[in-house]
């Protein structure tokens, strides 16, 4: 098939053997090298049309050698996903280089971000008045960046604090205005989201502060607050619970999430804001965490986390062709009512210690009434291929990670296998 110039992936490649080729030049090996023809006019030319190969729908069951990974974060990654990014690697779509190795200002790499953005944006309906950004320094620098731009150091803001990254973020802001603890869960271990007419706000708050999903403590968020003070901005920090179902983002001044527990690998954090909220940052706010200076430059006033954002592409593509999130929060809701049943319905031997009303849909914590037998719990469970399911240092206990790409038949197992522990040790 002839290529043809003005399609993107159909670039005019000519096949050519290294002199490195460990095949010694047959041409089987992945070594092969493509060169552009525009480079080497002279030599013969096999030209192809490429396009990119397509993501195939998740299985239902992944490889052999895969186990299931209830990781808090990073965390497992759909299989089609890793399969789709290990073909693109070393060759993206006919390009010579891996996405790892372009410039972020060609127009292949513009393609995945501008792509990956409108993916994102159709997924959560992000409406036109808000930007989309694609940054570094994880959810932990937003801790500051949220201060330093929506505030001045003198300026009060509002936090509920339902969990430990909460309590971070909001000593984090400490240093950069007059934060307020509305409310704070730590006397009760971080089990509960109270009623909203239980605490009170501050009315010139700038802000109000919450984690939607709160991944040590398993707390979500199943409504939000609204804040009270006068400029109504709700901050949400939803690293754990990103894209595991249908968020009104109209309800919310900024919402930021490290990519690398429901859509991404480590690396990049995506905030979402409203673009009136955008230009007042503090005069010491440090360039990389002005929202302007991002937004100005489309996420890229310097270099990007190209490969991570690529990666969020991929997800968010899998996540559009799976339904969209309303399909994706049924699969999650489906997920975490066999676990929290299986947890509830074993008499006491399985316990979780949050109140069933916030329960989260992707951080499941539990203890077992014999706490003695934990350590055995997390090690069976390991040599059946369930792994990282220790819960945080902080607290204990177990915890089992079910974020988007942890496929039902991992959860299966993983209550198969507590009920045979169970009769095991009842
Ligand atoms: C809810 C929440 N917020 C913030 C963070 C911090 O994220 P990062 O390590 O990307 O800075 C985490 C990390 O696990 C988290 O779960």
């Amino acid at each position: 098939m002839a290529a043809s110039a003005s399609t993107p992936n159909s670039l005019c490649l000519k096949n050519v053997t290294s002199h490195r080729s460990p095949d010694g030049g047959k041409g089987n090996s992945p070594w092969r090298r493509f060169v552009s023809t525009k480079k080497a006019p002279s030599l013969s030319i096999a030209c192809t049309a490429v396009s990119p190969s397509p993501l195939v729908p998740s299985s239902t069951k992944p490889s052999q050698e895969r186990v299931f990974n209830f990781a808090a974060g990073p965390a497992t990654l759909p299989e089609n996903v890793l399969l789709k990014a290990q073909s693109d690697l070393v060759n993206w779509r006919a390009s010579g280089m891996s996405i790892m190795e372009m410039s972020h200002r060609g127009k292949e790499f513009l393609s995945v971000i501008q792509k990956a953005e409108s993916d994102l944006r159709a997924l959560l309906r992000v409406p036109d008045d808000y930007e989309v950004l694609f940054l570094q320094g994880g959810a932990t620098t937003q801790f500051a960046a949220i201060p330093l731009n929506l505030c001045t150091s003198q300026d009060s803001v509002d936090y509920m604090v339902t969990g430990a990254w909460g309590d971070k973020a909001f000593k984090e802001a400490q240093k950069f205005c007059k934060p307020n603890l509305v409310w704070s869960g730590k006397a009760n271990k971080y089990t509960t989201i109270p009623s909203f007419d239980e605490f009170e706000q501050d009315p010139d708050a700038k802000y109000l502060h919450i984690c939607a999903n709160e991944t040590i403590h398993g707390v979500e968020f199943k409504n939000y607050p609204v804040p009270k003070g006068k400029d109504k901005v709700l901050v949400a920090d939803m690293s754990s619970n990103f894209c595991s179902k249908p968020v009104d983002v109209s309800k919310f001044g900024v919402i930021y999430a490290g990519a690398q527990k429901n859509v991404g690998p480590s690396g990049v954090t995506i905030v979402i804001i409203r673009k009136d909220l955008i230009g007042n940052a503090q005069a010491i706010t440090p360039v990389m965490l002005d929202f302007k200076i991002h937004a100005d430059n489309k996420s890229l006033y310097n270099t990007p986390p190209c490969f991570a954002i690529y990666m969020c592409g991929l997800v968010f593509e899998d996540l559009l062709e799976q339904g969209g999130l309303e399909s994706v929060e049924k699969k999650n809701l489906k997920k975490a009512s066999l676990l929290y049943g299986t947890i509830d319905g074993s008499g006491g031997f399985y316990k979780c210690p949050v109140e069933k009303s916030v329960r989260s849909l992707m951080n499941v914590p539990f203890t077992l009434e014999k706490s003695d037998l934990e350590a055995e719990f997390i090690k069976e469970a390991a040599k059946e291929g369930m792994v990282q399911l220790k819960g945080h240092r902080s607290v204990g206990g177990v915890r089992a990670s079910i974020y988007n790409a942890m496929p039902l038949a991992g959860v299966e197992k993983l209550v198969a296998f507590m009920k045979d522990f169970q009769a095991k040790h009842a």
